[in-house]
């Protein structure tokens, strides 16, 4: 078997290039990590977690998976978020999600993907809880798809808030915010839906209120003529507008 030389060494690179900007950067970073975020994002290559904020190693805490999913029964993502929040006391906690995402793609084909297809009927439940709000999307495939992943987000966002971790941290007064944000794989920026939960007397509430801005998303879209399947960010843009 060959090695994958390139990739070694443009480790060696890349190494050599942050010791001589900070010589001691790695020496400090192997005695500890204290990162303020915990980062959970879909496994997709073009979704890299520290590039997009611009962060170095040490500043975030990643768990990824197929569709940034936050499943109750998930002891891998459980187990990254009680480290996050109970050992490194993580101040924020965001699922990033990402417009066209193959995962969420996946969830409401009909053919059938094998194994895959037991954790994306996570996403198919959000799809049929929110079947109604998502059909005015019924004739725009794309929108559809987009409408589907930020739900998805907000869904998981909420997942996270109710979990016992979360839960027993603000319990004991631990400041932890929960985020909810789509990254957009065409322009490189993050689309905060605004579900920001810092207590649990707010989780419902942003729960409705993310929830409804994709219902003034809908009827923006259904009263303005011209709307096309690429708008989706200036309706976005229309409608922060109208928040701020
Ligand atoms: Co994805």
């Amino acid at each position: 078997m060959k090695p994958l030389t390139p990739l070694l060494e443009s480790n060696r690179e890349w190494a050599e290039k942050v010791s001589d900007k900070n010589p001691q950067f790695f020496e400090t970073l192997a005695q500890q990590q204290a990162p303020e975020y915990l980062w959970i994002g879909c496994s997709d290559s073009r979704v890299p977690a520290n590039e997009i904020v611009g962060m170095l190693p040490g500043e975030l805490f990643v768990h990824r998976n197929v569709s940034n999913l936050v499943v109750h029964s998930d002891m891998n993502c459980l187990s990254v978020i009680q480290y996050a929040v109970e050992v490194l006391k993580v101040k924020h906690i965001m699922v990033v999600g990402h417009y066209g995402c193959g995962g969420v793609q996946a969830a409401i084909e009909t053919a059938p993907h094998g194994l895959i297809d037991n954790w994306l009927r996570h996403i198919r439940n959000v799809y049929n809880k929110h079947k109604e709000l998502l059909s005015a999307w019924a004739d725009e495939p794309q929108e559809h798809l987009d409408r589907l992943c930020e739900l998805n987000v907000i869904e998981q966002a909420y997942n996270v808030c109710e979990s016992t971790i979360v839960q027993e941290a603000w319990a004991r007064g631990q400041e932890v915010n929960v985020h909810g944000w789509v990254y957009g794989l065409s322009d490189g920026l993050l689309n905060d839906l605004e579900f920001n939960a810092c207590s649990q007397i707010e989780v419902d509430d942003q729960y409705r209120v993310a929830i409804r801005k994709i219902e003034l998303l809908r009827d923006m879209m259904k009263s303005d003529e011209e709307t096309d399947a690429n708008s989706a960010r200036s309706l976005w843009g229309k409608l922060n507008q109208l928040f701020r």
